[in-house]
């Protein structure tokens, strides 16, 4: 396949995938031999067609922003998927899940295998890792308190920490922050979705701090 008709680096345009490589096979490492001959119909942009998992992890991992997501999950969050896909997206370091292991992947669409995980049991945990990484951490939640996202400055080595559905963000995460941000609302309801808000925090980092030049 020459340059000129190689699919664009995004995946609009040739869901759900690409046929096996046609031509001579290259022998570039980054490419999956599995892949290059039975095609590629991963959810992974087009300029990674045909690569290794790892040749993308090793990709992304060039180019990570000083910004890391963290959610309590103390109850179960069904939002963590979502969370950890939106953060794959915006190259985010990490995503910290605080409490229980387990949660839902169902939402990643199996972009967590190329998203830096951790866990934390507690809140206190999370916060000595932050101090340990030279991350400023800021709360993310509409209670009192709070300055408005849309009228402040996120750190750029930053750790943003959600709360959960219900009781939303603890007192720990809130005494250990900085300060505490909230998303201007205007209707009726008390809340977004905290996987909306997390999207919305996180590329209110972005639009500060990434270079969007360098964007796919
Ligand atoms: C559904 S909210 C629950 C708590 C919320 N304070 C309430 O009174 O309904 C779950 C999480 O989503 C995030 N969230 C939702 N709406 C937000 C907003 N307007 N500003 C900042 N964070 C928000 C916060 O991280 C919050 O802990």
């Amino acid at each position: 396949m020459s340059d000129d008709v190689r699919p664009g680096p995004t995946e609009w345009g040739t869901a759900p995938g690409v046929g096996p490589w046609p031509g001579p096979l290259p022998d570039d490492p980054r490419y999956d031999p599995d892949l290059l001959r039975d095609g590629d119909t991963r959810n992974v942009v087009d300029a990674y067609r045909y690569w290794t998992r790892e040749a993308i992890i090793a990709d992304i991992d060039t180019r990570r922003h000083p910004l890391h997501i963290a959610i309590e999950n103390f109850g179960n969050d069904a939002n963590i998927g979502t969370v950890v896909r939106t953060a794959n997206a915006f190259a985010v370091d990490t995503v910290h899940i605080v409490g229980r292991r387990r949660w839902n992947r169902r939402g990643a669409m199996v972009t967590d295998r190329y998203q830096r995980l951790r866990h934390h049991d507690t809140t206190d945990g999370l916060l000595a890792f932050a101090a340990e990484s030279g991350l400023d951490v800021v709360a993310v939640d509409n209670v009192p308190g709070a300055v408005r996202l849309e009228d402040t400055r996120l750190p750029r080595n930053c750790l943003l920490i959600f709360g959960q559905e219900g009781p939303g963000i603890t007192v720990d995460a809130q005494r250990g922050a900085i300060k505490t941000v909230s998303i201007a609302q205007f209707g009726s309801t008390r809340s977004v979705n905290a996987a909306v808000a997390a999207g919305i925090a996180m590329h209110a980092w972005i639009a500060t701090h990434a270079d969007t030049s360098q964007a796919w």
